[in-house]
């Protein structure tokens, strides 16, 4: 099973993807993570990376695409994936595409998930991530059992440094500019499920679910 979760930041994209991968046994791509990492361990792509990531601009699509390509090739994707905020702009879809047809890959299903802009600010500037090992909280949707720890690992949580409300604002913009076009793509492909991103995280974890099958 090879899947993309679309949807602006912050609709819970992360979160639900912990719940697919458990599922369907596949594993999680995600692009942020794979770009916090090089960010942290000061890698060259990391240095690239760091300045657009704080502003909440887009990393430059040829560095994305040549991530993705060698993360593809990983013995571990050969039963699936999920790509978690990858493509973002209709360039590095298009390379996507090119990389399945070598690879004699099919893509089969795109969900998008929609929340509105004021849910979306809330949701991140009150959450708080595991630095160890990814876990992902909210304030008051999802409160660690102890305070600012981490239920699984016992490490302190952080709050990223993009998860402030002017940069979550320019986040959003980059969205509708870059990445919404992705939506009439994957339609137009007949790839695309929408669904709303409201409710609890097992709510929408349902709608997934109804979409993808209950195996
Ligand atoms: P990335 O890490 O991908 O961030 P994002 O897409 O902005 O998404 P988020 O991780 O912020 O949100 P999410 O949808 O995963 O929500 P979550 O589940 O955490 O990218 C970061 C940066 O890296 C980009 O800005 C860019 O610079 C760069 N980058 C990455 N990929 C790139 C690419 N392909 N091309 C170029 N640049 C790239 O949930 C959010 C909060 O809501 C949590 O607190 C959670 O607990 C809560 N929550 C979740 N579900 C619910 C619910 N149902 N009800 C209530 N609360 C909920």
């Amino acid at each position: 099973m090879i899947l993309i979760l679309l949807g602006a930041p912050g609709v819970g994209k992360g979160t639900q993807s912990e719940n697919i991968i458990k599922k369907y046994s596949i594993v999680q791509i995600s692009t942020g993570d794979i770009l916090r990492s090089e960010v942290k361990n000061e890698t060259d792509l990391g240095k690239k990376a760091k300045q657009f990531m704080e502003k909440g601009e887009l990393v430059p699509d040829d560095l994305i695409i040549k991530m993705i390509e060698k993360r593809i090739s990983q013995p571990d994707c050969i039963n699936g994936f999920l790509l978690d905020g990858f493509p973002r702009t209709i360039e590095q879809a298009k390379s996507f595409d090119k990389m399945m047809e070598e690879k004699g890959l099919n893509l089969n299903r795109v969900i998008y998930i929609d929340v509105a802009d004021d849910e979306i600010i809330d949701r991140l500037t009150l959450r708080r991530v595991c630095p160890t090992c990814g876990a992902i909280y909210h304030l008051k949707n999802k409160p660690p059992k102890q305070d600012m720890i981490c239920d699984i690992c016992g490490s302190k949580l952080i709050q990223r440094s993009d998860d402030t409300k002017e940069t979550v604002k320019n986040r959003l913009k980059v969205f509708k500019e870059h990445t919404k076009p992705l939506i009439e793509y994957y339609d137009k492909q007949e790839k695309l499920s929408s669904i709303s991103g409201l409710g609890t995280v097992d709510e929408v974890f349902s709608r997934i679910k109804d979409i993808l099958g209950n195996r």
